[in-house]
């Protein structure tokens, strides 16, 4: 599996959190990385693998020399022990998942213990987020000593899973979603080291990676691991991508979203085809990125750009339309009700319809018990 075979093994490699990424390269040199550091955020963002980079480095007698930092050599026998995840005496990953109270103190005896081979350790406890409360209620004793030769790393999906004094015993870096130009960036560069860049056709570096980018929740493992499927079945073009995967193209969502801001009922036509759910969380975040932009013009977003001069004269009702998602999502809660939505938005172009448009179409029509509002639940739902 890609993900898993071709986790970056050096700074430059990894995408996105650039100022994360140029502090630790920063570090890298002197190897003066803080003793007890948390890693969180989103999931497939790079937590674990700056971790065992941090880890390979630390011990490495014979690092590589990169732009203005150093990386771990492959060939050493700590890299080769990370990078094959047997680990050895100097980095121990722990996963917090299958940790009570008492692992969380026989760690703590074991960090205060001598380093018996000299050198520097460290501990990796993943998926923090999972220690049990009395586990975290002994975390602090085990982040809050002095260690000389000893290094913590905390990796966590959620970066409100420790309360402030655990988190002021280190240092705090909050890994983010990289940008959909980063992700398709850092595809192009793992088909390269693949040698498929030049064998696969052209129409999967035009817009097969970006589909795959766009569409991946922003999670770095998820693109790796739609590549890999990707390039197992042979889904090159963005039409093949958004069919095996059932992905909605960017091209598709301005379509639907320009008729809805053009009250157009064709747009239920469009919808009905596709999965509505997926289509929802979207097309919501598609206008939400449209309005973004039209609020601080980012430089760096050429298809925002686009997209956002050719709907700059619907301005004024998009955020009629934003609104309606925002009261749709909070309204619907742990129970998405896909004809909820349709009739929300069925609604919405009867009350803003221009003069003389039909009445809702046939997909749209929902029986009254439906379209009532659905009770509105705390979680469960995917918030993107
Ligand atoms: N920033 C990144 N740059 C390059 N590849 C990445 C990045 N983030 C994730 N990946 C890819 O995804 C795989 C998993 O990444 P990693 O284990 O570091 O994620 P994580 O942030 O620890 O996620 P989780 O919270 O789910 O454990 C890596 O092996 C690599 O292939
Ligand atoms: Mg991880």
């Amino acid at each position: 599996m890609l993900a898993v075979d071709y986790r970056p093994f050096s700074w430059d490699d990894i995408c996105g959190n650039k100022s994360i990424v140029s502090e630790l390269k920063k570090r890298s040199l002197n190897r003066d990385f803080p003793t007890v550091m948390f890693f969180a955020g989103d999931s497939g963002t790079g937590k674990t693998t700056c971790a065992s980079i941090i880890a390979a480095l630390i011990n490495d007698d014979n690092p590589i020399r990169g732009e203005g930092c150093l990386n771990p050599n492959p060939e050493s026998p700590e890299s080769k022990a990370i990078l094959k995840e047997t680990f050895n005496m100097s980095c121990s990953m722990y996963d917090a998942s299958k940790m009570g109270k008492e692992d969380v103190m026989q760690l703590e005896e074991i960090v205060s213990s001598e380093s018996f081979f000299g050198g520097k350790r460290v501990f990796i406890i993943d998926e923090a987020q999972a220690l049990s409360q009395h586990a975290k209620g002994v975390t602090l004793k085990l982040l809050e000593k002095k260690r000389e030769n000893a290094h913590i790393i905390l990796c966590t999906m959620n970066p409100d899973a420790f309360d402030i004094s655990v988190r002021s015993r280190g240092l705090f870096y909050k890994f983010r979603s990289p940008s959909s130009s980063d992700i398709a960036e850092c595809l192009f560069g793992l088909l390269g080291k693949l040698n498929l860049a030049d064998s696969v056709p052209g129409i999967f570096i035009q817009e097969g990676i970006f589909a795959i980018a766009e569409n991946c929740e922003g999670s770095v493992r998820l693109a790796v691991q739609t590549l890999d499927r990707c390039i197992a079945g042979e889904f090159y073009s963005a039409d093949a991508i958004a069919e095996a995967f059932g992905f909605v193209g960017n091209a598709k969502l301005f379509e639907i979203v320009s008729l809805m801001l053009g009250r157009n009922t064709s747009a239920f036509r469009e919808i009905k085809k596709m999965d509505l759910k997926e289509f929802f969380y979207l097309s919501y975040r598609f206008i939400s990125d449209c309005l973004v932009y039209q609020r601080i013009q980012l430089a760096d977003a050429p298809w925002k750009a686009d997209q956002y001069s050719r709907l700059e004269n619907r301005r004024d009702a998009m955020p009629d339309l934003f609104n309606l998602y925002s009261d749709i999502d909070i309204k619907m809660g742990a129970y998405f009700k896909p004809v909820y939505c349709l009739a929300r938005l069925t609604d919405f172009f009867k009350e803003n319809a221009p003069r003389g448009l039909a009445a809702a179409p046939p997909c749209a029509r929902v029986p009254a018990e439906t379209s009532r509002r659905s009770p509105v639940g705390e979680s469960g739902y995917r918030k993107r």
